[in-house]
């Protein structure tokens, strides 16, 4: 079979990866990633010009297309390819919306009655917004309603000091049309835990991964800016130390409705769905959807798959989805990011990446934002690679992925403190506080 995985970064190369060895391998990319390039027979190419990769995929005569990033999606990139008669792993541009759109999503929350929802509004006048804000009395979240890579979500407590800058900043996101949409939506900040799962999902049933748990401010201490992700961990298990088999048993039903009234409301949803949700007092709540594998979370999950990827995928296209089978173990995944990262001073500089050692030691290299090129490995000024390692607990695997990463050399830091058992301890403390 001929399998095409359409995008650049590590989150795509850990597709790459997983399929790899069952398969004819292709791969459409905007960058040249040294990792998928050496996997797969490629194509450098915009991911979002739908139509040329539709015309790779012709070419090539692909079976199934596997998208990794929600720009293409958000495009209509599974329209497109499947009018040209390739089956596709991601949603049409109508069922994406479930990440594209948010006031779709919440929407259908209300219309199906979905439970683990929140209080939310969406605007399009500064008026309106000053009047709901004037008399709310929690803090707010503030999102653009459409796809921003997400840089355009503001927190109260976190980005924005209170309400009062969460009016200014809704303004702004209204007036510049941020995401497409001149419109905002302002959500109840949820107090918890966060946490990921995600599922396959054929357009009727749905088969959950292990639940996963990122990192998103990029210093140590969680401190500093909420980044893409600077890394995440599994457990034994498939819960994460702070949760109970009902808390993830309530997120799966809570996806599970969600996929029922996509189909309804939209068309059958075929892919991947990845839920963020907020474990609160009450149980679990849903933050947020996005239409494809998380990035980090793929590579925590995808390395433990024991069931072909391959199988999967054409369970998917042909919907007779069954169970998906994991390794039972905790895992750890560090992203390796260039000094001075969310900023992009380092951009243009080569790196060293000891694949061989870091191998050795019982670790995996996914390629993120670099590219090959003659001189080597390549900076963009975004996240550089993830370092993954598995065990039988998230200690064992902490210590190889943290060992590994010293096999990188070059202007780049991590946050050492991904998965240690200092900070998993700390969640597992919040969570106790919130439950008492
Ligand atoms: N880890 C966050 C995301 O993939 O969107």
């Amino acid at each position: 079979m001929k399998v095409l995985v359409v995008g650049t970064g590590a989150r795509e190369h850990a597709i790459a990866n997983a399929l790899k060895d069952d398969c004819e391998l292709y791969a459409y990319m905007s960058k040249i990633n040294p990792g998928i390039s050496k996997i797969a027979e490629f194509k450098q190419g915009d991911e979002g010009e739908v139509e040329k990769v539709a015309e790779y995929a012709v070419e090539k005569e692909i079976d199934i297309a596997f998208i990794g990033p929600e720009a293409p999606l958000g495009k209509g990139i599974v329209n497109e390819l499947e009018k040209n008669g390739i089956k596709c792993v991601g949603p049409t541009q109508s069922a994406a919306r479930i990440e594209t759109d948010k006031s779709f999503m919440r929407k259908l929350f209300e219309d199906y009655n979905i439970k683990g929802s929140l209080i939310y509004k969406v605007f399009d006048n500064s008026k309106d917004i000053e009047e709901f804000l004037t008399d709310f009395d929690k803090d707010v979240v503030v999102k653009p309603v459409g796809l921003t890579g997400g840089k355009g979500v503001k927190i109260v407590g976190d980005h924005l000091k209170d309400n009062k800058e969460a009016i200014e900043y809704s303004k702004e996101v209204i007036d510049n049309v941020m995401g497409g949409f001149a419109q905002v939506i302002i959500e109840e900040r949820l107090i918890g835990e966060e946490f990921t799962i995600q599922a396959f999902c054929d357009g009727e049933h749905l088969e959950p991964m292990p639940a996963a748990q990122d990192y998103p401010h990029a210093f140590e201490g969680d401190k500093g800016a909420i980044t893409g992700g600077m890394g995440s961990y599994s457990d034994v298990g498939g819960l994460l130390p702070f949760m109970t088999q009902e808390d993830y048993d309530q997120a799966v039903e809570i996806m599970q409705e969600t996929l029922t009234a996509i189909a309804k409301e939209a068309e059958p949803y075929k892919g991947i769905l990845y839920g963020q949700f907020m474990l609160c007092e009450e149980g679990p709540r849903l933050i947020e959807y996005n239409a494809r594998f998380g990035d980090p979370e793929a590579m925590n999950v995808l390395p433990l798959l024991k069931t072909p990827l391959v199988d999967i995928c054409q369970a998917i296209v042909d919907g007779t989805l069954d169970k998906a089978e994991f390794e039972d173990k905790a895992s750890v995944c560090k992203y390796i990011v260039p000094d001075g990262y969310p900023e992009t001073k380092y951009a243009g500089e080569i790196i060293e990446v000891d694949e061989e050692t870091i191998e050795d030691l019982g670790a995996k290299v996914f390629y993120a934002a670099v590219s090959a090129e003659e001189e080597g490995i390549k900076l963009s000024g975004s996240r550089a690679l993830g370092i993954v390692a598995s065990g039988d607990s998230i200690e064992e695997a902490e210590k190889i992925a943290e060992e590994a990463c010293q096999y990188v050399k070059g202007n780049v830091y991590h946050r050492r403190d991904v998965g240690t058992t200092a900070l998993v301890q700390k969640r597992i403390d919040h969570m106790k506080e919130i439950k008492n």
